[in-house]
């Protein structure tokens, strides 16, 4: 069985992937440029699971780079994860995001015209559908990305799909990720933000350690049970078995085939729920204040994932507790994440 490129490799749920992948056996061969990781989280990755990890430092905007490694490298299939994430910054520098993410896009297709991979999976995200008319989201609902990091994604879909109208033998899968939570139950790797987190649970994570005296939580006043914000929350473990699926989905898919797949639990829970449940768990204090409702937060959203039962024979299994547990070991065990000596 050929080897499996994993671009962003190294990355929050890149590395994830490959623990799963390696821990089957599969050989990974990684391409990350390091712009938002760690070459210490493959080092992690390798001290988990048996399968060889093949590492390169490399941007996916290096063509002569990528025809290298795909030349040197017996690859059969690509999960495409490299990519920048923050949704604010996307605003302040869309430029950079298109030049990061979709040029980025384009030139690893170009390398891989000349290498005989044409299995394709990639991450894509539930901010593709913008502000949802009504939950639970499924596929086939509009797509309307309220910010450039959105519309990178969209566009990256619509590339993907132009390039197997064109040529059949390309299979494609866009995994449209909600929102993915908590670390290997090891803690050994896990979310490491080099800067002020953009996304709830590491801001939990660092506020019952202490890095920060208290936890905002934007808007209580909505219309849902307990006045905040519902959302899709989907262990990072879940998420990365919804790789293999995907791939194990592409094996059997139709020549020229694309698929849209949401990965979620199909639950929603509210950013109350998931506090509380950290505190109980862990037995640990989350100080909070309440703030104001942030522009553009949508009151509830959360995926029908009855399509990746269907097609990929994938559901999520872990619960919001274990979530709360694997990314709470992770965090205590690494206090400054990957810069912690292991
Ligand atoms: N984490 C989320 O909440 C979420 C939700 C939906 C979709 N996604 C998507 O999933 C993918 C992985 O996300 P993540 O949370 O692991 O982010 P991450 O930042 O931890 O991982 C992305 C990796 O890509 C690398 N990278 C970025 N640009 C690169 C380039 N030009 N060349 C080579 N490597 C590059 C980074 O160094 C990093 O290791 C991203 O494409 C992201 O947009 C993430």
């Amino acid at each position: 069985m050929g080897s499996v490129l994993v671009t962003g490799g190294a990355g929050y749920i890149g590395s994830h992937v490959m623990a799963v992948l390696a821990g089957q056996g599969r050989r990974c061969v990684c391409v990350d440029n390091f712009s938002n990781s760690s070459p210490e989280a493959v080092a992690r990755v390798r001290s988990l699971a048996p399968g060889a990890i093949a590492l390169y430092e490399a941007d996916i905007r290096d063509l002569a780079a990528l025809r290298a490694i795909l030349a040197k490298e017996d690859c059969a299939s690509v999960i495409h994860m490299a990519g920048l994430k923050a949704v604010g910054e996307s605003v302040e520098f869309p430029e950079r995001y298109h030049d990061n993410n979709v040029r980025g896009t384009q030139c690893l297709l170009e390398a891989l015209h000349d290498s005989s991979v044409r299995r394709f999976v990639f991450s894509s995200s539930a901010t593709v559908y913008g502000i949802p008319e009504r939950v639970p989201l499924d596929e086939t609902a509009p797509t309307r990305p309220q910010s450039p990091y959105g519309e990178n994604k969209l566009e990256i879909e619509g590339v993907l799909a132009g390039l197997a109208a064109g040529d059949p033998a390309w299979r494609v899968i866009n995994l449209r990720y909600f929102n993915p939570v908590g670390a290997h139950p090891s803690g050994t790797i896990g979310e490491d933000p080099s800067d002020i987190p953009n996304n709830l649970m590491p801001f939990v994570c660092q506020t019952a350690a202490g890095r920060r005296e208290r936890l905002a939580i934007f808007g209580a006043d909505y219309p849902t049970a307990d006045g905040t914000c519902i959302r899709d929350y989907i262990h990072v473990m879940d998420l990365a078995d919804g790789h293999v699926a995907a791939l194990r989905a592409l094996d059997s898919a139709a020549d020229g085939e694309v698929m849209t797949v949401n990965l979620g639990t199909g639950r929603g829970v509210s950013v109350l729920e998931l506090v509380n449940t950290f505190e109980r768990v862990n037995g640990i204090r989350v100080p909070r204040v309440y703030s104001d409702r942030r522009p553009g937060d949508v009151p509830v959203c959360y995926a029908d994932a009855t399509r990746a039962r269907r097609t990929m024979g994938w559901s999520a299994r872990r619960t919001i507790e274990d979530m709360c547990r694997d990314a709470w070991r992770w965090q205590s065990r690494n206090p400054e994440g990957y810069a912690t000596a292991s």
